[in-house]
């Protein structure tokens, strides 16, 4: 095995001398408990760990963390674990997307601040996989992603519940009193039944599949559920394997090539991704010096067919049909032709040779490619005269009737009016009628929270109506469905030309055509544009304040300018 010289570890920088400043270090470390044998001569292993009380996808973190441990002391190296802001989707305000770049720099300068070689980054819940990776891609340490795999699937009388997906489903049931009060009870005690990420293909699904086609986690780590004692393993095999890739130099920077996004689009595609795939696959492509853009996503949808048949985009499985299918080696052996098998994984191996030998055992959850559930890959992207720099759709979740509409708009301003309205049944609304919203972006959301599926108007949900084209400028949760246009850019917040659609204005959307548009006159538009009022400041001070200031546009990643890496010179090392 390759060992480096004690003298090069980071770690020794602040261990290493006699002086007087690690005098101090060595102290306070025997304070601890620790004596030189824990840490001299070996690889300082940071555990970032997004444990938290209130994170029900991390709950098993704690444990987790130990068997990291475990694998580290059993290569060589000295694990100190580091918690950090753990951003449980589902509880954290206004939208947990706010804090991904506040969790990428916290990972970023935790790295850079303490003696750390190399890093095993804990996470899984949707924002936390793109803020570890960014975080770990910009100091460039050493780094290995540990996913929290996903958690069992939902049960409910019987039936198989997905995370999001059929909490969307049964609550359109329960406003057009299809099921009962009772129901739906039962159907909030068996949704989640583990720990562990939503088990449909959500974003927590996608990002952890992204992580791992990028070669940042072990071959195949982010399909084990989290219940499984297999995830135990892979999470002790982490800790081993991370001391050894700090003893061979291989940095993020190694792994990470233009070839490696490639294959992360490719993967993503063929998942049936999230739509807010994109928006942190371009973020985390910036940190590594890589500029890719949604053209490249579109190329890529028309290339790559859906071949995991996992909720939302495919009918029936969930994420443990699929590991229990072959897991994502298998996904990747059956769209091999469409990867650059030569690009490297944490594992030093080429991808090619990580999955030579993964196998496909149901090929209805992994469909072979000649026999996809939807031909065209999982994301189409638009632009027109109401999002020049772009929005994106998932065609494999709408309805077919939607591929190409054109209807009237409809549109509230925020969120607010949203609720207010749109259960009104004096709602002048038809389902051919295409229902915006807007206000709701990066800076105008603010964080551009998960509401791009609107919901349908109650008195059309009892007419029987499940679908209708919907318009914003924010998210939507990876799990939901329907005819979406979502991350119109630029946002109406900052002027953008969604800020100058009305209601009755007719807006044509073609997803063959690849076109969003609002059929008025230019002139009409430049008038309407000279009338705009700019709208104030979300925030007057905290991190919402810098958080607006510096955030970009959805086709941009949404990252702060200034954590972009091309931002200025290389930050050095820390004075010790
Ligand atoms: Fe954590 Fe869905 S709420 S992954
Ligand atoms: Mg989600």
């Amino acid at each position: 095995m390759t060992r480096k010289d004690p003298s090069t570890l980071r770690s020794h920088r602040w261990f290493g001398d006699k002086g007087l400043r690690t005098f101090g270090h060595r102290s306070r470390m025997r304070q601890m408990g620790y004596d030189p044998q824990d840490w001299e001569g070996r690889p300082i292993i940071a555990i970032v760990n997004t444990w938290s009380d209130i994170n029900p996808c991390h709950a098993h973190f704690r444990s987790r963390a130990e068997s990291v441990k475990t694998g580290v002391h059993q290569s060589g190296g000295f694990p100190l674990e580091l918690p950090a802001l753990s951003l449980a989707e589902q509880f954290v305000k206004p939208s947990a997307m706010m804090y991904r770049n506040l969790l990428a720099m916290e990972v970023e300068e935790l790295i850079r601040s303490h003696p750390i070689d190399g890093v095993v980054l804990m996470g899984g819940c949707d924002k936390t996989t793109p803020a570890l990776l960014m975080g770990a891609i910009s100091m460039n340490v050493p780094a290995i992603y540990v996913p929290a795999g996903p958690m069992l699937r939902g049960n409910w009388q019987g039936r198989i519940l997905g995370s999001g997906s059929d909490s969307w489903k049964y609550w359109d049931e329960l406003r057009a009193g299809e099921i009962t009060q009772a129901d739906w009870e039962g159907v909030e005690r068996g949704i989640a039944r583990s720990f562990g990420h939503c088990m449909t293909m959500g974003t927590a699904s996608t990002m952890t599949a992204i992580a791992d086609a990028l070669g940042m986690t072990l071959p195949g780590a982010s399909s084990i559920p989290a219940a499984d004692s297999n995830h135990v393993a892979m999470s002790k095999e982490a800790g081993r394997r991370i001391v050894h890739m700090v003893h061979e130099e291989l940095t993020p920077s190694k792994i990470l090539q233009p070839g490696s996004f490639r294959n992360a689009i490719a993967v993503a595609m063929a998942m049936g991704c999230s739509t807010n795939a994109i928006i942190h696959l371009i973020a985390i492509a910036r940190r590594a010096g890589v500029d890719i853009t949604l053209d490249d996503f579109d190329a890529a949808s028309r290339k790559v067919p859906v071949v995991a048949n996992v909720r939302p985009s495919g009918a029936e499985y969930l994420m443990e049909d699929f590991y229990y299918a072959g897991g994502l080696p298998g996904l990747m052996k059956q769209i091999r032709q469409h990867l650059d098998l030569g690009m490297i994984s944490v594992s030093g191996n080429a991808i090619g040779q990580d999955i030579e030998t993964a196998r496909v055992f149901n090929d209805d959850v992994i469909r072979p490619l000649d026999k996809p559930i939807y031909k065209e890959g999982a994301l189409a992207v638009l632009k027109g005269n109401l999002a020049p720099d772009g929005c994106v759709i998932k065609p494999s979740a709408c309805s077919a009737e939607f591929q190409d509409h054109t209807g009237p708009a409809l549109v509230f301003d925020s969120y607010e009016e949203l609720k207010d309205r749109i259960d009104d049944d004096d709602l002048d609304v038809t389902r051919d009628t295409v229902l915006v919203l807007r206000n709701a972006g990066p800076v105008g959301g603010p964080g551009m929270p998960e509401w791009g599926m609107l919901p349908i108007p109650r008195k059309l949900l009892r007419q029987g109506v499940r679908d209708m084209l919907r318009v914003s400028d924010c998210r939507m949760s990876g799990t939901s469905y329907g005819a979406c246009v979502l991350h119109v850019s630029p946002e109406a917040h900052i002027g953008g030309p969604l800020a100058l659609l009305r209601t009755g204005d007719l807006v044509r959307v073609s997803i063959p055509g690849r076109s969003i548009d609002m059929l008025v006159a230019p002139e009409e538009l430049a008038r309407r544009k000279s009338e705009l009022a700019p709208r104030g400041e979300p925030f007057g001070r905290g991190f919402g304040r810098m958080y607006a200031a510096h955030v970009s546009q959805a086709h941009d990643g949404c990252d702060f300018d200034f954590l972009e890496t091309a931002a200025g010179d290389p930050v050095p090392e820390p004075k010790i």
